[in-house]
């Protein structure tokens, strides 16, 4: 029986791969640009390639393409974060736009609760100062 010996698929897979993770990073994104403290971290005016890397590294995260290692190698995502300022307060405003993100994606309450369960982890590994 062939069905038996198939991978079972891959969270990416089951979320709707691709397109549920750029909706998820197109409206993250969309937040953050209206966010004041999140904004002019950003080094580029433009959100756009940040929001490719973004997409790019929760595609491989989840068990999609491995785009993201091939262009930009080992993702070592504290030491990439490290030229920002990511204290408690930065953490809670990134937290509360991926919420809106992921609130919109729909997904269905396991899977939600599987992303959510991870990107909150993630944001609070990330803080790297206390100070205002
Ligand atoms: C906790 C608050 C966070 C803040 C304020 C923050 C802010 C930033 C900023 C300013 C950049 C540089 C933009 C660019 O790529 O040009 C960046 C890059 C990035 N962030 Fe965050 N971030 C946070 C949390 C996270 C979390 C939790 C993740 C993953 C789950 C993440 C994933 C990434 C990735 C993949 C990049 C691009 C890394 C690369 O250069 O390849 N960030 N972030």
């Amino acid at each position: 029986m062939a069905a038996a010996t198939e991978p079972a698929p891959s969270f990416y897979e089951q979320v709707g791969g691709r397109e549920t993770f750029q909706r998820i990073v197109d409206a993250f994104y969309r937040e953050v640009a209206l966010d004041d403290v999140l904004k002019p971290m950003y080094p580029e005016e433009d959100l756009g390639p940040a929001a490719e890397r973004l997409l790019l590294f929760l595609e491989q995260y989840w068990g999609g393409p491995t785009t993201y290692g091939e262009t930009r190698g080992h993702p070592r995502l504290r030491m990439r974060h490290m030229p920002f300022k990511v204290n408690p307060d930065a953490r809670d405003r990134w937290l509360s736009c991926m919420r809106i993100a992921v609130d919109e994606a729909e997904l269905s309450p396991m899977h939600r609760e599987t992303l959510w369960d991870y990107l909150d982890r993630a944001a609070h590994a990330m803080v790297n100062t206390f100070e205002d």
